[in-house]
C-alpha cells in the first residue's frame, strides 16, 4: 500500500512511519522539514506547510496514496482542507485525535472510559479536535468517506520530553540523575496510562485496510493503567538511579505557583482509565508489549542527544516546597 503520513518525523508519528516500512508499505512524508530528526532514509518527504492550505491541496491532488494518516489535524479548518485534498481519493483516511475530547465531568476523573462517554472536551485542544472528528465523521455519514479516528492517551517516545505528573520542562530527570528528590501530587497512586510511540504505531499501521474500521473511533491507549509513582520510579530506573519522592496535595502545588502546577487541575491530575477493549477487538495486531524502562531509557536518550533535559540548580523553588513540606510536622512538635 502507498501510505501518505502528515507529519511523519514526529513523536508518534515516527512510530508509525517505523510501523508501515516493517510491513513493507511504500511511505510518503509530508512536512516542513523542519524537524529536528530526520526521517529514515529512503523515505520520501514532500515538504510543505498543511496550513497554506492551495498549496497543500494542489501538493496532494498530484498524488495517489491508497492512505492517508494525518497526524497533525488540531481543528475544523485543517480537517476540511484534509477533505478537499483527499475525498474520493483515497481507500483509508485515518486522523489522530486526542481522548482529550472526554467530558464532562470536569476534570475527568474514571475508569473504563470509553468511545460511547460524552464529548466536551478538556481543554482548547479537545474542543479543537472535536470540531476536527465531526467534520470528519460527517463525512462519512454523507458519502462514506473511509475515516477511523484514533484517541491516544499519553504516547511517549522520541520527539517529546518525558512528561512527570507535576508538569515543568525536562529539569526533573536533572533532579533524579543529581540525587535530589522529587515532587509527587496527592499520594502518587492516581493511574493514567502509558503508551510508547513504537507500540502505538502497530495499531495506526495494521488498522490500514480493515473496511469494517471506516467510521469508527477507537482509543488507542495501553491497557495496564499506572500509577503516576510507579511511572517516576521506572523513569529513575531507566537513569539507573532511585527516585525519592515527596508527595504534596495538588491544591497545595496550585496555591503555591499557578503558573507551574496549574496544569494539575486537568488530566495529569485525576485518574483517567481509558477502555482499549474496541481496538483489542477490531485491531488484535495492537499489543503493546515494548518494556516500559526500555522505552523510558529510549526517550531520554532523545532528551540527551537535543539538550532537552536544563540543568535543575538553576530553579529552587521544588527544593524550597520539598524543604517546607519535610518541616511541617515540626511545627506541631
Ligand atoms: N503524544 C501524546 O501523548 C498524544 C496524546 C494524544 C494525542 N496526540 C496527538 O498526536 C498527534 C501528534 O503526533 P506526533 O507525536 O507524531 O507529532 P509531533 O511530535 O507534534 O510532530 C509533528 C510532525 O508534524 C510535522 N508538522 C508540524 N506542523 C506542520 C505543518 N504545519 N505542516 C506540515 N507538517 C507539520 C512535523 O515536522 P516539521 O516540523 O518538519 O513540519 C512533524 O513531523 C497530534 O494530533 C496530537 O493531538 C498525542
Amino acid at each position: 500500500m502507498k501510505v501518505l503520513v502528515i507529519g511523519g518525523t514526529g513523536n508518534i508519528s515516527r512510530g508509525i512511519v517505523a510501523a508501515l516500512l516493517k510491513r513493507n508499505h511504500e511511505v510518503v512524508l509530508f512536512n516542513r522539514g523542519q524537524h529536528p530528526d530526520a526521517p529514515p532514509p529512503d523515505v520520501r518527504v514532500i515538504h510543505g506547510d498543511r496550513r497554506q492550505r492551495e498549496d497543500f491541496e494542489n501538493k496532494m491532488r498530484a498524488e495517489k496514496f491508497d492512505a492517508v494518516i494525518d497526524m497533525i489535524s488540531y481543528n475544523a479548518d485543517d480537517a476540511a482542507s484534509a477533505l478537499r485534498a483527499f475525498r474520493g481519493r483515497v481507500d483509508h483516511f485515518v486522523h489522530c485525535s486526542t481522548v482529550m475530547t472526554y467530558g464532562p465531568p470536569l476534570p475527568l476523573s474514571g475508569v473504563n472510559i470509553d468511545e460511547t462517554a460524552s464529548l466536551n472536551g478538556q481543554s482548547g485542544y479537545g474542543l479543537g479536535k472535536i470540531a476536527t472528528d465531526g467534520l470528519l465523521l460527517d463525512a462519512h455519514a454523507e458519502d462514506g468517506f473511509p475515516v477511523t479516528i484514533f484517541k491516544p492517551s499519553y504516547t511517549h517516545g522520541p520527539g517529546m520530553p518525558v512528561h512527570r505528573q507535576v508538569g515543568g520542562d525536562g529539569s526533573w530527570i536533572d533532579r533524579l540523575r543529581k540525587g535530589k528528590p522529587i515532587l509527587s501530587a496527592g499520594d502518587g497512586l492516581s493511574y493514567f496510562q502509558f503508551l510508547s510511540s513504537r507500540d502505538a504505531g502497530v495499531g495506526f499501521a495494521a488498522v490500514l485496510g480493515r473496511a469494517q474500521c471506516f467510521g469508527e473511533v477507537y482509543n488507542i491507549v495501553h491497557p495496564r493503567a499506572r500509577t503516576w509513582d510507579e511511572w517516576h520510579r521506572t523513569v529513575a530506573e531507566a537513569l539507573g538511579v532511585e527516585a525519592e519522592i515527596v508527595h504534596v496535595p495538588q491544591e497545595t502545588l496550585i496555591a503555591i505557583s499557578d503558573e507551574r502546577f496549574g496544569g494539575l487541575r486537568g488530566n495529569f491530575g485525576h485518574t483517567q482509565i481509558y477502555s482499549g477493549t474496541k481496538l483489542a477487538r477490531d485491531v488484535p495486531e495492537f499489543q503493546p508489549q515494548i518494556p516500559l524502562v526500555e522505552s523510558l531509557a529510549e526517550n531520554i536518550a532523545w532528551m540527551d542527544k537535543h539538550n532537552r533535559i536544563p540543568d535543575s540548580d538553576a530553579d529552587d523553588l521544588e527544593d524550597r516546597i520539598i524543604a517546607a513540606v519535610r518541616d511541617l510536622p515540626n511545627r506541631f512538635h
